[in-house]
């Protein structure tokens, strides 16, 4: 290599980095522009709250850092050029600086691990008196209201304003319990018992999902947590409370009667009825919920259909087998689970 290409590399190697930094810069915004995930920048919920403001915090600075460090290579590099040819000393064996540039990063960190102890402490207090258990299965998730006696899969509702507590664990494997918009995520473990809480701050809908990588079908495993008002959230739990309402159409019945004769009680339950299974979602107030296979599908009499006649099209890998029946009946099921509100 000659010494003008040998130049020319080294002019161009930092043109070359920072072009794709720029582009990898515009492709994130582009991909981030495109997808409708919710946006944990814009909190609605207590811990959420903190963390974000946790997170500007330590932005700011070490936004403030990097400027400093910009200001002070700038100031280097003009200043060394016009030293190039003079004998530069590089503050060899200058004590005083020394401290200082080796205080400074020390007080940077003790002071994020200060903010950040403060803002762990004050989200993550002990375990009180949970409200319900949230079960991590492959891929769905059982929200189970012991001391109601009630199960609500992939939908739970809260009330605005007042702290919800939840238990977590996990039926198989480790997921990762997430609503991005009220706070941090907490593990799920098989055999051990997590805890999570924060406060809902308004209401509506927000999306929940799973956060630890649990098999081919993670990135299906969503649910729908739903923030009320009290009076509200009092009434939803009366109504969950309450066993399957009777089929009354002529289909829903005839799907009633379907429905207990092709075995699907072997892993779900629909409460007052014989269907007593527990391996899969509870069907009790299934047509109440805004979601189908963990919010994979909105639910609407179409999209049950399609997810009935065909679940592996739907989710490969899930544990709702294809079962072969007769169009009609298929018809006369999705009727009877859309009655049961
Ligand atoms: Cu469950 Cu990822």
């Amino acid at each position: 290599m000659t010494g003008s290409q040998e130049q020319e590399t080294r002019v161009r190697r930092p043109r070359a980095v920072a072009g794709f930094a720029v582009a990898g810069v515009v492709a994130a915004s582009l991909l981030l522009a495109g997808c409708d995930a919710p946006d944990i920048l814009r909190s609605q919920g207590s811990s959420g709250q903190e963390i974000a403001t946790l997170a500007l915090w330590i932005f700011a600075i070490l936004a403030g850092v990097l400027l400093t460090v910009w200001v002070i290579l700038v100031y280097v590099i003009v200043t060394g050029r016009r030293r190039r040819e003079k004998d530069a000393s590089q503050n060899k064996g200058n004590l005083r600086i020394e401290i200082v540039w080796t205080a400074i990063p020390a007080v940077i960190v003790i002071v994020l691990f200060i903010l950040t102890m403060i803002v762990t402490n004050r989200i993550d207090m002990p375990a009180r008196g949970a409200q319900f258990t949230a079960v991590g299965r492959q891929w769905w998730w059982d929200f189970d209201y012991k001391d109601l006696g009630f199960k609500s899969p992939n939908e739970i509702y809260a009330p605005v304003g007042r702290r919800t507590s939840i238990d977590v664990v996990s039926a198989d494997v480790i997921h990762s319990f997430w609503v991005p918009q009220m706070g941090g995520k907490v593990d799920m473990i098989p055999g051990h018992v997590n805890h999570i809480h924060f406060t809902p701050l308004k209401t509506g809908e927000y999306l929940g999902e799973c956060s630890e990588f649990c098999g081919v079908q993670h990135g299906k495993m969503r649910f729908l947590f739903v923030v009320v008002e009290p009076e509200e959230y009092t009434a939803w739990v009366e109504h969950q409370q309450q066993p399957a309402a009777q089929p009354t159409g002529a289909e829903a019945v005839a799907g009633s009667r379907v429905i207990a004769s092709v075995g699907c009680g072997s892993c779900h339950a629909i409460r007052g009825t014989t269907l007593r299974g527990t391996f899969g979602p509870d069907l009790t107030h299934f047509g109440s919920r805004r979601g189908i296979a963990a919010y994979t599908l909105r639910n609407t009499p179409a999209n049950l259909l399609r997810w009935i006649q065909d679940p592996q099209g739907v989710k490969p890998g899930c544990n709702m087998p294809n079962v072969p029946l007769p169009s009609d009946q298929q018809r006369e099921m999705t009727a009877y689970l859309e009655e049961l509100k």
